[in-house]
């Protein structure tokens, strides 16, 4: 019998029934709702999560509903309306979500569709596939009710209009990988734990590029008995180790959520010689509660949302 196992049925088995009718309302009943997002944008989204969680929703609607409106503000250029487009000038988007069952669905290089995460998570409850991309998303997306937009707003064109004009002949997109993805990992009153991930991605990337927000394990991981993990910073990276499933192993082989993202970044350090030129973070949510945060480089803010609070916290970077 695995340990998991032995646990549950040890509950069972310790005490009479109606003990533990008790002790599982008391539990349900002390359980805080919470969210936790990167960067500075995910205070709002946050907030929406929160709304959803305190109204007896579930972590599944919460992160949707919470990454939703980063995805909505064009004021934010590295996800949904308004991201930064590709080298050829087009918008597009991926994005994952993952619910207390491990059940998973995403979509990567999807355009013209404002809310991807809301299209990866019909991708799980509507169908037997995980990820769809390209047309094939976007078609999907359709058929479900979604409409066909232009995100492409005049600030983004601009700037990707100067980007042609002054871009080398061989772009290696260099250490300005400054792109702002959000992850939202959040804990409903029943305890459950769900993820969402979503992007546009490099500014400027090569055209079909997909990053690690849409790839489960990489931007994104959930596992409901131990606790979950998200991704910002450089996708190609994050991928290499399966960062967020990382992160939640480390968890469960007993790391605490901020040394499990360390460890889990310390991989990707000691890949390059201790001193890579790009940022990756990564957030952490374990089972109790705890949390975890942690960056390469200084820059990376992550929001936090429990016992009625709502505040932005910076990491200082584990090498600098
Ligand atoms: N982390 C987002 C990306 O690399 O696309």
């Amino acid at each position: 019998m695995e340990r998991r196992d032995f646990i549950k049925t040890g509950l069972v088995t310790a005490a009479a029934p109606t003990l533990i009718l008790a002790d599982i309302e008391t539990i349900k009943r002390s359980r805080k709702p919470m969210a936790i997002s990167t960067w500075n944008h995910g205070i709002n989204a946050n907030e929406e999560a929160m709304k959803v969680l305190l109204s007896e929703g579930s972590a599944l609607d919460a992160v949707e509903a919470g990454v939703k409106i980063s995805e909505a503000d064009p004021a934010i250029q590295s996800v949904g309306f308004g991201g930064r487009p590709d080298g050829d000038g087009h918008v597009t988007l991926d994005a994952s979500i993952m619910d207390s069952k491990g059940n998973a669905g995403s979509v990567a290089y999807l355009q013209n569709i404002k809310h991807p995460v809301s299209v990866a998570r019909k991708v799980m409850e509507e169908t037997d596939h995980v990820m769809l991309v390209g047309n094939g998303a976007k078609n999907f997306a359709i058929s479900h009710g979604f409409k066909e937009e232009n995100l492409l707003t005049e600030e983004s064109r601009t700037s990707w209009l100067k980007w042609k004009k002054n871009r080398r002949k061989k772009d290696d997109f260099g250490p300005n990988d400054d792109h702002d993805t959000i992850s939202l990992l959040a804990q409903d009153l029943e305890g459950n734990i769900a993820g969402a991930c979503t992007t546009s991605g490099l500014a400027f990337k090569i055209p079909g590029r997909v990053g690690d927000s849409p790839i489960i394990g990489a931007g994104l991981y959930v596992d409901n008995e131990i606790g979950a993990a998200g991704a910002t910073g450089r996708g190609e990276e994050v991928i290499k180790v399966a960062g967020s499933f990382l992160v939640v192993e480390l968890m469960r082989q007993g790391y605490t959520p901020q040394d499990a993202c360390k460890e889990a970044l310390g991989r990707t350090v000691s890949r390059h010689d201790g001193n890579p030129k790009f940022q990756i973070a990564y957030i952490a949510l374990r089972k109790d509660g705890a949390i975890g945060a942690a960056a390469i480089r200084k820059g990376f803010k992550y929001a936090l949302s429990s016992d009625n609070q709502n505040k932005l916290y910076s990491v200082k970077g584990i090498i600098n």
